[in-house]
C-alpha cells in the first residue's frame, strides 16, 4: 500500500481506533472516499481490546469495504506483543526503539524485521524522536525532540531492511503548545538519501499546507489520533447536552463524528494524486 502511495506521490492515512465504533467510522469513511487506509491499534490500547479482537472486527469490516485496508500495530516497544500481532495476523507492524541508542534501535528492528517479513508483514520502525503537545495519548511530558539525522537515516534502513520510516522533524503527538514549525528542509534531505516511504507521526492540527509539502517530499503515512477523539468527544458532550440517547444510538452518532475527520483528512492527502 504504501510503496503504490509512494509512486504515486499520494499519502494514506493512519487512523488509531480502539473499538467497534472507530474501526467502523474510520473503514466507513474510506469506503466512501474509494481510498486505501491503515487501521492503526496501538499497543497503548490493549486493556481496551486484545489484538485477535481488533484483527476479527477488522477483518469483518475490510470484507465488504471493497478498498484496501492494512491492520496495522502502532507505537510498539515490546517485541513479544509484535510477534504476537504478526501471529494474530497484522499485516504491519511498528517497532518504536526511538528511545534507544541507535546500535539497540537497529539490532531489535533488524529482529523484528527477521520475523516479520518471514510472515509477509511488513514493519516501520523509528528514528530521532517526537515530542508531545498537550491532550497527546501516545507521547508523554518526558519526551524529547530529536530531529532525524538523514545520513544516520541512512546506514539505519542499508542496516535493518525496514519498509517505512518514521520521521522527526517538528510534528507533536497531540495539540501543538504553539506555532507548528515543520523542518520540511530536514524531510527533504531525508527524502533525498532514502528510496522507501517516510511517515509522520503527529499528524492532528499540523498545517494542511504543510502537509502538503510533507507528501510531495515522501511523507506517504501521516498518523491521525488526537483530533479524532478530541472532535468526537466535544461532539458526544454537545449531544448529550441536548438529548438523553440509548447507548446503541450514541455509538452510531459517534461513527459519524469519526468519519468526519477521518474524510477531512483523506481527501486531503488522496487530491495529492491519490
Ligand atoms: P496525533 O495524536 O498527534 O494525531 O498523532 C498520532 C500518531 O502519531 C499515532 O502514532
Amino acid at each position: 500500500m504504501l510503496d503504490e502511495a509512494y509512486k504515486g506521490g499520494y499519502a494514506v492515512g493512519s487512523y488509531n481506533v480502539y473499538n467497534y465504533e472507530t474501526m467502523r467510522g474510520v473503514i466507513e469513511a474510506s469506503q466512501e472516499l474509494r481510498f486505501p487506509v491503515i487501521v492503526a491499534f496501538g499497543h497503548k490500547y490493549l486493556e481496551n481490546m486484545s489484538l485477535e479482537c481488533a484483527f476479527a472486527i477488522a477483518s469483518s469490516l475490510e470484507k465488504d469495504a471493497g478498498i484496501p485496508v492494512c491492520l496495522h500495530l502502532d507505537h510498539c516497544k515490546d517485541i513479544d506483543t509484535i510477534y504476537r500481532a504478526v501471529r494474530a495476523g497484522f499485516t504491519s507492524v511498528m517497532y518504536d526503539g526511538s528511545e534507544l541508542t541507535f546500535e539497540e534501535n537497529v539490532r531489535n528492528t533488524m529482529l523484528v524485521c527477521e520475523v516479520a517479513h518471514a510472515c509477509g508483514v511488513s514493519v516501520e520502525a523509528e528514528l530521532g524522536s517526537i515530542k508531545a503537545g498537550d491532550y497527546s495519548h501516545e507521547g508523554g511530558e518526558d519526551d524529547k525532540e530529536i530531529f532525524t539525522d538523514p545520513l544516520k537515516a541512512l546506514e539505519f534502513v542499508e542496516r535493518t531492511g525496514v519498509d517505512a520510516l518514521a520521521v522527526s522533524i517538528g510534528t507533536v503527538h497531540g495539540v501543538y503548545k504553539g506555532k507548528p514549525e515543520i523542518r520540511t528542509d530536514i524531510l527533504r534531505r531525508i527524502n533525498e538519501k532514502l528510496c522507501i516511504p517516510l511517515v509522520l507521526h503527529g499528524g492532528s492540527g499540523t498545517p494542511e499546507d504543510k502537509l502538503l509539502e510533507c507528501i510531495s517530499n515522501g511523507i506517504c503515512k501521516i498518523n491521525i489520533n488526537t483530533e479524532i477523539s478530541m472532535h468526537t468527544v466535544e461532539c458526544t458532550g454537545k449531544y448529550l447536552a441536548g438529548h438523553s440517547p440509548h447507548l446503541s444510538v450514541l455509538a452510531l452518532k459517534q461513527v459519524g463524528y469519526i468519519k468526519e475527520v477521518v474524510k477531512k483528512y483523506a481527501e486531503l492527502f488522496m487530491n495529492k494524486g491519490g
